[in-house]
């Protein structure tokens, strides 16, 4: 049973529905740059770039917002969790604060942007709190407040929240904000498009040449010429410096419920505990707050989904009392290897490529801060961040080489382990309907899904980006890849990258 019968849907999808469909792109197109992927970092880097005067196309293979950033919790934060500390011991107290200035500078123009577009984004102003009900907890907690300060950020260590229970300490950061992410977006992509700014939604971007000028192959084989290209795609479909060695895919759950506004916490929280819980309310009707948790993450294709959602159900009932939940749904977005993102160019040899990836959790400032640095890239100018956030950067041993090794023992044993020993072992007629399984057919894996009216669908359990084994959610109906996040639908399409190819059908 899972907390709330019925379908997956994002508050935030449903609040800013998706409107008229940019038509998708059916003949050969010419512009400065081309940017793959229309969430918020394709977005705010298309944004940037057409302010500069450049003649921008976004290529979206579904609809703008609709993909991780339609289903993120929005917070606009600088306070990462615990990435000051990290930062500082790893990489020094210069990168801290570099780190600290460019995601400040972020968040400083999304209420810039919003200002001046008179975007209605539910924009409210408040503080980000990172927490520990453990005690044990407190002694990072404290090591991460005295970071952040050191890195410039308005931060101090606090024992008292918000939040209606107690805590053992919280890092608290003033000036942070929080906003409805569909709502800013769309506006934004209507200023893009004002300023002769060209959007293809329905268009997945399949092939990439690169050249002066670069050339992307479109599914429905229109190609687009570019003088710069960039891929941001979330996990990056285009990959020439073995970037997917350095990220690994985080799915987490989210649900809301509306709550008096009395007992709204008023702040933004987040806790590394137990698998994760953050919080944080937004505007709701009748003088009521809606609650958002968030929390259960797993990487994807591994998890019992139902059970995970009540686990997180009880944890916020317990929390916050009686709730009528409204909305559940999940999502997932990449970590890197050292708590990073990667924006910059795409590989060592790169003059007209670009990527932005590895958000780990916080693409709100991160996804408009790539925006900015892609845009100073892009035109010629310099970037006190560039270096900090290249994607070329050399591994820093003492802070990624562990996160780097687990990465790649858990791929090579969903990619190796999973073809030993068989994950294959039961029969098709095991398979519950709405449920789905792997299961050996004449010798081939397949994965077979069994829908409500007790037909079988049959695709490849081989996922078509570099061949790992899939395995069914049944909570969101969907195969997907544990390897790099990849997801199909019951019928093998493509609902998530990196994979560019459908599951390949299989008669049973
Ligand atoms: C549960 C959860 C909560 C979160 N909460 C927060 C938060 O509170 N604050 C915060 O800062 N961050 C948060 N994040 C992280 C943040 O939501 C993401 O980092 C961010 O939305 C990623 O944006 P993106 O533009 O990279 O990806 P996306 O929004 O996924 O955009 C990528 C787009 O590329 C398109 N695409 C893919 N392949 C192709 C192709 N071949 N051709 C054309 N288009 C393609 C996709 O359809 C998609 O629209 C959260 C993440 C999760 C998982
Ligand atoms: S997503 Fe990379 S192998 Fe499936």
């Amino acid at each position: 049973m899972s907390a709330l019968a019925g379908d997956h849907q994002s508050y935030w999808m449903e609040t800013a529905p998706p409107g008229a469909l940019h038509p998708p792109l059916d003949s050969d197109l010419t512009v400065d740059v081309a940017v793959i992927g229309a969430g918020i970092a394709g977005l705010s880097t298309a944004w940037e770039l057409a302010r500069a005067g450049r003649r921008v196309a976004v290529l979206e293979a579904d609809r703008i917002a609709a993909g991780v950033t339609g289903h993120t919790t929005a917070k606009l934060s600088v306070l990462h969790t615990l990435v000051y500390a990290r930062l500082r011991r790893t990489r020094g107290p210069e990168t801290a604060k570099l780190y600290a200035r460019s995601q400040t500078e972020a968040v400083r123009r999304a209420a810039e942007v919003a200002e001046q577009l008179g975007v209605d984004c539910d924009w409210e102003d408040t503080a980000s709190f990172t927490y520990a009900q453990e005690p044990s907890g407190t002694q990072e907690l404290k090591a991460e407040a005295e970071a952040a300060r050191e890195a410039g950020l308005p931060a101090e260590y606090v024992t008292e929240t918000g939040l209606p229970f107690p805590v053992a300490g919280a890092v608290r950061v003033a000036e942070q904000a929080q906003f409805h992410p569909r709502k800013y977006l769309l506006a934004l992509a209507e200023d893009l498009v004002r300023q002769g700014g060209i959007i293809h939604e329905r268009t997945r971007v399949v092939g990439l040449e690169e050249g002066e000028p670069c050339t992307l192959r479109t599914e429905g084989g229109a190609r687009v010429r570019a003088d710069d290209v960039v891929v941001a795609t979330h996990y990056p479909v285009f990959d020439r410096a073995l970037l997917f060695t350095r990220l690994s895919p985080r799915r987490e759950l989210v649900l809301t419920a509306p709550i008096p506004a009395g007992l709204d916490p008023g702040g933004m929280f987040i806790t590394p505990e137990q698998g994760t819980r953050s919080v944080r309310t937004a505007p709701y009707q009748d003088g009521q707050r809606l609650l958002i948790v968030t929390g259960e993450h797993f990487t994807p294709g591994t998890a019992d989904v139902n059970a995970r959602f009540d686990r997180l159900a009880d944890w916020a009932r317990e929390q916050f009392g009686d709730l009528a939940f409204t909305h559940q749904w999940a999502t997932q977005d990449n970590d890197s290897t050292d708590s990073v993102p990667l924006v910059g160019p795409l590989h060592p040899g790169s003059r007209h490529t670009y990527v932005a990836t590895g958000f780990g959790g916080w693409g709100m400032s991160g996804g408009i801060m790539a925006g900015r640095l892609l845009e100073r890239l892009i035109t010629g100018q310099k970037s006190d961040w560039s270096d900090l956030y290249d994607p070329r950067r050399i591994r820093s041993v003492v802070g990624e080489a562990p996160t780097f090794l687990k990465t790649q023992a858990k791929v090579a044993r969903h990619f190796v382990g999973d073809r030993l020993t068989s994950v294959a072992g039961g029969s098709v007629d095991d398979i519950e309907r709405g449920d789905g399984a792997v299961v050996r057919v004449g010798g081939h894996r397949c994965a077979v899904y069994r829908d409500e009216d007790g037909e079988l669908h049959a695709v490849s359990a081989r996922c078509t980006h570099l061949g790992c084994l899939v395995a069914f959610n049944s909570a969101e109906r969907a195969w997907e890849c544990p390897c790099h996040g990849s997801r199909f639908t019951p019928d093998g399409d493509i609902v998530q990258g990196p994979a560019l190819r459908p599951l390949e059908k299989r008669d049973i």
